[in-house]
């Protein structure tokens, strides 16, 4: 995800696009940049780094007047966080000007087209190559600028919203979107733009949010004009008045950015394997792993490192890669890794995951493992962290930004490219037939709407956290995939809630924790069909029986759990290797309601940090 701003009026546009893009800073903060159109000539500023960043060397470096301007606060994805990577972006003939957020995936065969034609870029993104190729729309059609946007956009294939200036036309600003939002804020002879209405809503109410598949030209002193993309027909803006405050709009209109992230996570498991997994044709495009395929084949046994989610994350991968890949795997605690001098060697292959890629212990078990020869792959969220730099190759999950201590999306996504990253392999040496690749693929697409279907439960698992809000300790059980998830709930409750919280195999119960079993105790059970299911049945029964109170999670339509447990939330049935990513989903909203309801700060949790870069 980025953030976008732009403005066009009598206003001078350097603090509204600068403070707007500091109001979107949660949407990306690794560049930003801006342009401001002055009176002669067109001024451009970018940088590595954060708006403060930007601020600092704009004033110091270009001249800041002027009445139009756009702006641009950089998630990566094509193209590490650097100056020359950063937005906005500038055609070939220095007249055009863009910024975009979104993923253009057909960027590189328009990039080599253009490149037949004389054209040269200046930097790895796919930003660039869309202004270019609107450059060469305009200038071979002899069409106007908004045009030419329009011509260009069906070339393309992904997610966008992009705001276009052309110098020679310094009265007007192009838009589009499609996949990523857009929202205009029309004042008095005045038009902003904007990835959400916070950087605009000081000044004026009046929002109009694009569709997706429009384009709309906003002229300075003008009605705005919008189209489809599609086919140039008219559309009429609807607009509408404004009613949300400054911080619940950074919030998407969500009380908190974990409520905001648990809710975004099909479109992230939706982002993280598009472009990678390509289901009809029963194949999946990891560079990270193509360009080591080798490696991976003939490697010893994979060991994974990370912590906390991560780590739990890691487990999850371990019953992936072992039952499909059947490729051995270890599961480590990087803090645990890095100083018990562990034997690793040549043949061996690291994965580390991290969200944050700022994590000082896995950081330093990736350098013992480099030390020791092992390859290592890195599963990170934020391009060009620490730990993407430091590892040989790595697949990003495409969550976006996670602002909230409490990881969730980063969770389901990491599980999602090593998903991908198993099967691609078993796919490789033979492990998986083609009608299991097949069906594994089609599952994996169904996954981000079934998640939808376990969010509408919200208000259902919102009435049974009230129940328990008041309790002293809980108990998480599940069993093979879904044991690393009672981990992974324990560890929201935990650390949101600061209630008390363990998970467990659920048949370690009799080896101990059963004899914590009372009707104090609240144990949510994880009973999904695929998975050990008449085990947990048996262990529910023993806690049934001395009287401990069961919140069971299991799969749509099981009678036998129902008459059993005390709640039951339902998920859809999916492939056993797929059900973490389902019954997470209860479980962080649990954790959620339950943390909101003694008070907590859900985002900001006493003594946590988002990412702990120190021992
Ligand atoms: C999870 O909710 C916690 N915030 C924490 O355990 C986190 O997963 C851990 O610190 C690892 O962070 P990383 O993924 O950024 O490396």
């Amino acid at each position: 995800m980025c953030g976008i701003v732009g403005y066009i009026g009598n206003r001078e546009a350097y603090s509204i696009v600068i403070k707007g893009l500091q109001r979107l800073e949660y949407r990306g903060y690794d560049s930003a940049g801006i342009m401001l159109s002055g009176s002669e000539s067109l001024n451009i500023c970018k940088t590595k780094g954060k708006v403060e960043d930007l601020k600092r060397k704009a004033q110091n470096t270009i001249d800041i007047n002027g009445q139009l301007g756009l702006g641009h606060t950089r998630w990566a994805t094509h193209g590490e966080p650097s100056d020359s990577n950063s937005h906005p972006h500038v055609s070939s003939s220095g007249d055009l000007v863009i910024i975009h957020n979104g993923i253009i995936e057909n960027y590189a065969a328009i990039k080599q087209a253009l490149q037949e034609r004389g054209y040269h870029f200046h930097s790895d993104t796919d930003t660039e190559v869309l202004v270019n190729l609107i450059e060469e729309i305009k200038s071979s059609q002899k069409v106007k600028l908004g045009k030419a946007v329009q011509l260009a956009l069906n070339e393309v294939v992904g997610a966008y919203a992009i705001a276009v200036y052309d110098q020679n036309n310094p009265e007007e600003i192009v838009v589009a979107k499609l996949g990523s939002p857009l929202a205009i804020g029309i004042g008095e002879q005045e038009y902003f733009l904007a990835s959400d209405a916070s950087p605009f809503i000081e000044y004026t109410s009046n929002a109009v949010y694009l569709e997706d598949g429009e384009i709309a030209i906003l002229r300075r002193g003008k009605e705005i004009k919008m189209r489809k993309i599609v086919d140039d027909s008219i559309t009429y803006p609807n607009i509408f008045e404004l009613k949300l405050s400054l911080e619940e709009i950074e919030k998407g209109g969500y009380d908190y950015f974990m409520l905001k992230e648990i809710y975004e996570q099909p479109r992230a498991i939706n982002d993280t394997y598009r472009g990678r997994l390509l289901a009809d044709q029963g194949v999946i495009k990891m560079a990270g792993i193509d360009e080591h395929l080798e490696k991976f084949l003939n490697a010893n046994r994979i060991v994974i490192v990370a912590c906390g989610t991560s780590w739990h994350a890691g487990l999850v991968a371990e019953y992936i890669f072992e039952n499909t890949a059947r490729i051995p795997v270890e599961v480590e605690y990087a803090s645990e890794f890095r100083y018990r001098n562990p034997v690793i060697g040549t043949n061996d292959i690291i994965i580390a995951i991290s969200q944050s890629g700022e994590t000082a212990d896995t950081l330093a078990a990736i350098k013992l493992a480099k030390e020791k020869g092992a390859f290592v792959f890195g599963v990170c969220n934020v391009v060009g962290s620490s730990i993407a730099r430091e590892t040989h190759a790595g697949a990003y999950t495409h969550a976006g930004p996670e602002i909230g201590v409490a990881s969730t999306k980063a969770f389901t996504t990491q599980i999602t490219v090593l998903s991908l990253l198993a099967i691609k392999l078993a796919q490789e040496n033979g492990a998986l037939s083609k009608t299991e690749l097949h069906e594994y693929l089609a599952a994996i697409e169904a996954i981000p709407q079934k998640i939808e279907n376990v969010l509408a439960q919200n208000s259902e698992i919102e009435s049974i956290a009230f129940e328990y809000k008041d309790a002293s300790n809980c108990l998480y059980l599940g069993r093979g995939y879904n044991f690393p998830v009672a981990l992974e709930g324990a560890l929201k409750l935990k650390e949101i809630s600061y209630i008390h919280a363990e998970g467990y195999p659920a048949a370690e119960m009799k080896h101990g924790p059963i004899a914590l079993i009372d009707e104090q105790m609240p144990v949510i059970v994880i009973a999904t069909k695929k998975g050990h299911y008449e085990k947990v049945v048996s262990n529910i029964q023993e806690i049934k029986s001395r009287k401990g109170k069961i919140i069971a999670v299991v799969t749509e339509g099981d009678e036998e759990v129902k008459s059993l447990a005390d709640h039951c939330i339902e998920i859809p049935d999916t492939q056993e290797f797929l059900t973490p990513l389902l019954t997470t989903i209860p479980l962080q909203l649990l954790s959620y309601h339950i943390a909101l309801m003694r008070g907590c700060d859900v985002d900001q949790p006493r003594n946590l940090a988002k990412s702990v870069t120190v021992e």
